[in-house]
């Protein structure tokens, strides 16, 4: 339900009205957002995106739900929106099924469903979704893995993933592109666990890999960055050396500042981006639908893999070139 802008009346004098880019008879569209939780550097870009978009100033009334990957918090946050009446509901589904149920009350509540990044896949009851293509990164992981193991002259591939939260769609994209081309070209997995998308997670999954599989791996993938970030520090503490000058490859997604940084430094050999700044299409989405137009029901980000040597300049992936691009300080200053 609409809010008067009057409430901004009552607001901390600190914001300053002229600020306000929104006429003081309007009013400010509800919008509750359903975030997975705060696991990742990822996750705060998401949110800060949000955040950004959907303020008071541009015409807003944000109510933020943290579900801390909690699955059934998040299928209460969306029952409370329903409760508040508010305008529109976007949600980063934690994992990709046990939504049809919660979708068909926003469905006759009349509240349209925006989904972000992660994808629903046991339901279409949503206005549009925008976010990422997760088995092209995987997908894309292997291809470049596979053209710099034959420009570096590697010819065997025995490989430990550390994948994202079991059940969400980020997860298993990346895990089936990665393993479509292992399977492809005959490569090792030796193992592949889950590492919850966090730091922590990350390095104890690692150091228990470390221990099995002691001088048996070339490879590492980390499905994303916080979980690199976790992955580096348990192989400095086992004496395993990795990155562009190490014994061992590491490859992470997502291309955060703090990614892109140990990419530059050759900590990390490839990064591939999932871009998390989906806010201002999911804002396109809610005019659309305000001006009784239909949205489209799909719309990807743009993304970008991210290397550190300049040996390979594009790889083919799904039969599409797109190119790779050594990081630079410019490029880390300005990535979220
Ligand atoms: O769903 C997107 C994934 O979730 C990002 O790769 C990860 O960092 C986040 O937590």
């Amino acid at each position: 339900m609409k809010k008067r802008l009057a409430v901004l009346a009552a607001m901390s004098a600190a914001l300053c009205m002229s600020a306000l880019t929104v006429n003081a008879d309007e009013e400010l569209t509800v919008i509750g957002f359903a975030q997975v939780g705060h696991e990742s550097d990822w996750r705060t870009a998401s949110t800060k995106s949000c955040q950004d978009v959907f303020s008071a100033e541009n015409g807003y009334d944000l109510q933020f739900v943290d579900c801390d990957n909690d699955s059934q918090a998040q299928l209460d946050a969306v029952r409370g929106f329903i409760q508040q009446e508010v305008d529109y509901i976007i949600i980063d589904p934690i994992v990709s099924t046990g939504w049809d149920t919660v979708l068909t009350e926003c469905e006759e509540a009349g509240i349209p469903v925006i989904v972000i990044d992660r994808t629903i896949d046991d339901s279409d009851k949503y206005a549009a979704w925008v976010g990422s293509n997760f088995k092209t990164e995987g997908l894309a992981a292997g291809e470049w893995l596979k053209a710099y193991a034959e420009a570096k002259g590697i010819s065997e591939i025995n490989a430990l993933v550390i994948e994202g939260t079991n059940g969400s769609s980020a997860q298993i994209g990346r895990t089936e592109g990665f393993k479509e081309i292992a399977d492809a070209n005959g490569w090792t997995i030796l193992d592949s666990q889950d590492g919850n998308f966090d730091q922590a997670t990350g390095q104890e999954v690692m150091e228990s890999y470390c221990k099995s599989y002691e001088g048996q791996f070339n490879v590492v993938v980390c499905q994303n960055d916080n979980e690199a970030f976790g992955a580096m520090d348990a192989m400095k503490a086992a004496g395993v050396s990795y990155g562009v000058d190490g014994d061992v490859i590491l490859i992470s997604f997502d291309a955060c500042t703090a990614g892109l940084e140990y990419v530059m430094s050759g900590d990390i050999n490839a990064d591939f981006e999932c871009n998390p700044l989906a806010a201002p299409f999911v804002e396109e989405v809610i005019q659309k639908l305000e001006a009784g137009e239909e949205p489209d029901k799909e719309v990807y980000m743009e993304e970008h893999w991210y290397v550190n040597e300049d040996i390979l300049s594009s790889i083919t992936v799904d039969g599409a070139e797109q190119p790779l691009t050594v990081v630079t300080q410019e490029i880390v200053d300005a990535q979220y």
